[in-house]
């Protein structure tokens, strides 16, 4: 696993979730990206589940119809690990020592808190910076996940012609792109509360203006509205889909599936919040912010922020971004795109 490589070269960035694989491809430079490629292809069910590659084919295929809907040219990849796979932990570490020796004392550290055998473990770190309670000592992010997980992320990127330089962690790629258009020191001194929607399940990320303060799973998703929908109007889950990605849905949609949708969704972010204050000495936030690919549903933001009562916007990684392929059809899947960007975001200098 190589989290922390800093190199530039133009990434695809691959994103696979429960419902679909998400690709997007960048150039340009982090201040005047371009997109250059992208893709949304369907994964049948049981393809991906419990946030891993359940069914390495059909992914494989799924993958395959990606890059040649999308016209990618890139020759390397970034793959996402769910967060719900991850362990992560800030250590204090001697300022004063080398590399090597960081490394080893790393590993040392790790046995006390990964809760496997260690030769099963992919481990990375980054120095972060100096610790704000002993001067003597650096900050590090250690970083670990099953190697089992991130094996059959490059058995899969091993069956394209990709080559695999980057294994990431989704809420970082998340957090990559929220920062990438909202510059240093121009948040409030309030955190913002990131709240990211899956068709499974959801994370909510509280961040300041340099560090994250608190991150957390759920398992809400918008399957949820799937149900809603099919429940309503007796329909198959295909149909929901259509009835979702339709310009015309039924009459009665707002009342009858975004209004309970919506309290569903108000709920979830409450009671994140709430797991969020009791553990800080915080006890607000500036904005709620949220992504996944139901933020496509007309007047969303709008509709939880009358129930919150806090400001919700929502992440669009392409808003800064020049896009260069099919510009008329992205805006509609565009709030999905949001952990493709932020991978191939790391091929950009
Ligand atoms: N146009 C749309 N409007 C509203 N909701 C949509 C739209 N398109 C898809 N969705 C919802 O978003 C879900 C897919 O979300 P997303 O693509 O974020 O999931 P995923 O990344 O594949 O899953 P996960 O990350 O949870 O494993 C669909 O099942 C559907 O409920
Ligand atoms: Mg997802």
């Amino acid at each position: 696993m190589k989290l922390f490589t800093k190199k530039s070269k133009a990434v695809v960035g691959i994103d696979i979730g429960t419902h679909s694989i998400k690709l997007v491809e960048l150039a340009g430079t982090k201040a005047s990206p371009q997109v250059v490629a992208w893709a949304v292809v369907p994964l049948p069910v049981g393809a991906f589940s419990e946030n891993a590659i359940a069914n390495a084919d059909l992914v494989a295929d799924a993958l395959n119809t990606a890059m040649l809907e999308s016209g990618a040219k890139a020759e390397v990849a970034a793959v996402a690990v769910s967060s719900s796979h991850a362990i992560t932990k800030v250590l204090g570490m001697p300022a004063d020592i080398g590399e090597l020796e960081l490394e080893e004392q790393i590993s040392i550290e790790a046995l006390h808190f990964i809760p496997y055998p260690i030769d099963e473990v992919n481990l990375d770190f980054e120095v972060i910076g100096a610790s704000e309670s002993n001067d003597q000592e650096n900050d590090v992010l250690l970083v670990a996940c099953r190697r089992s997980i991130v094996d059959d992320y490059i058995d899969l990127v091993d069956t394209s012609t990709l080559e695999l330089e980057y294994v990431d962690i989704d809420t970082y790629a998340l957090e990559r792109v929220y920062r990438s258009q909202n510059s240093l020191g121009a948040m409030s001194d309030q955190p913002v509360a990131l709240f990211d929607i899956g068709s499974s399940s959801s994370h909510l990320m509280v961040m300041d203006d340099t560090r994250v303060l608190y991150s957390r799973h759920q398992n809400f998703g918008s399957s949820q509205l799937v149900k809603l929908i099919r429940k309503e109007y007796g329909v198959s889950a295909e149909e929901a889909e259509e009835i979702l990605n339709s310009s015309q849905p039924p009459g009665d949609f707002l009342a009858a599936v975004q209004e309970p949708f919506v309290e569903m969704l108000r709920q979830e972010v409450s009671r994140a919040l709430q797991f969020f204050y009791s553990s800080s000495s915080y006890s607000n936030i500036d904005s709620v912010v949220l992504s996944g690919a139901c933020c496509a549903l007309a007047g969303l933001s709008g509709d939880l922020e009358v129930k919150l009562r806090s400001k919700v916007s929502v992440l669009n990684p392409v808003a800064n971004a020049d896009v260069r392929t099919r510009r008329d059809t992205i805006a509609k899947v565009a709030p999905s795109l949001s952990v493709a960007y932020g991978l191939s975001l790391r091929g950009l200098s």
